[in-house]
């Protein structure tokens, strides 16, 4: 895979990250239960740190990190709905990096990825774990 189209890959994850990280730290404003609340705001940290580490492997590579991000979708007023949506967020963030490690060839870039998928697959839990106690 060349140079333009690895980067134009990590930024496809580093605007997925952006659109994780603003919409943990939006939901857990607002969710009432003090565990999964904390639970989702510590992972908005996770997310921002996944910012770091792409925007790292993009400037190496001479790119630019993107900012411009899709409308937000938080899920409905309640909780359920809310973990609902993180664990699509989540899931989708696990197809982002998946696909990466299987296309894009450069070690330094499937190191990353691999770790940042450990990590997707772990919140997907936490998330999971949170709706199952509802
Ligand atoms: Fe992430
Ligand atoms: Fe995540």
């Amino acid at each position: 895979m060349d140079n333009t189209e690895i980067i134009r890959l990590l930024n496809a994850a580093f605007v997925h990250e952006i659109e994780n990280s603003l919409t943990y730290v939006r939901n857990s404003f607002v969710m009432w239960d003090c565990d999964p609340s904390r639970v989702t705001e510590a992972i908005a940290v996770d997310e921002m740190r996944h910012m770091w580490w792409l925007a790292d492997l993009i400037t190496k590579r001479g790119g630019e990190p993107i900012m411009e991000h899709r409308a937000l979708e938080f899920g409905g007023r309640d909780l359920k709905s809310q973990l609902e949506r993180q664990i699509v967020l989540e899931t989708e963030a696990i197809d982002i990096y998946k696909h990466i490690i299987n296309v894009a060839g450069d070690p330094e870039v499937v190191g990353v990825a691999q770790h940042i998928l450990d990590e997707e697959r772990r919140h997907r839990k936490e998330f999971k774990e949170r709706l199952a106690r509802i």
